[in-house]
């Protein structure tokens, strides 16, 4: 069965993994302490077999942002991202926030697909924002969600 709770400081290496097999553009260890230590919400989710997936929150005035989220590869489109996410969503609302907004790569659609399915709308883009492979750059696309 799958648990959601938030992470602490023993997780982070195993989150680190996690992202490193589960992105091409993974964080850090270090990211992930930073984010914990700066109070950001490191959700996790994970059965018996160990750590499944991670979403990073940050909640500041009423606004939350979706920092980051990766799914083991092993386990997609098995509605976990959706899951992880419903449930912060149901915890950002209980904190009192409004609206909830993220960025995500252009040429990312699996990721766009699953914002959609969860009720976020584009609202912008930043061009070339990400850095990626040869040198070259991304646009950001912007998408929000209201949340009231
Ligand atoms: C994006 C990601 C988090 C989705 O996780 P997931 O657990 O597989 O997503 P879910 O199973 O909850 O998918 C929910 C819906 O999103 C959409 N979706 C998810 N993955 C998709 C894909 N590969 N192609 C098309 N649609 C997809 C579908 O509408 C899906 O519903 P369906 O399976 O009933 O069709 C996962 O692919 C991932 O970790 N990718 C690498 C990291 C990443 O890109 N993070 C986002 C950074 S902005």
């Amino acid at each position: 069965m799958t648990r959601h709770r938030l992470a602490i400081s023993s997780d982070l290496a195993a989150i680190a993994a996690l992202a490193k097999a589960g992105t091409p553009y993974p964080w850090s260890e270090h990211q992930y302490r930073g984010s914990l230590e700066a109070g950001h919400a490191v959700w996790l989710a994970e059965d018996e077999t160990g750590l499944l997936a991670v979403a990073v929150i940050l909640n500041a005035a009423g606004e939350a942002e979706l920092l980051d989220i990766v799914v083991s590869p092993a386990c997609r489109r098995a509605g976990l991202a959706t899951c992880l996410l419903q449930q912060v969503i149901q915890h950002l609302k209980q904190a009192g926030a409004t609206r909830m907004l993220l960025e995500v790569r252009q040429s990312n659609a699996p990721a766009q697909a699953l914002y959609a399915h969860l009720g976020f709308r584009s609202c912008g883009v930043r061009k070339q924002y990400y850095p990626s492979a040869n040198g070259l750059r991304e646009d950001a696309i912007l998408m929000e969600k209201q949340l009231g």
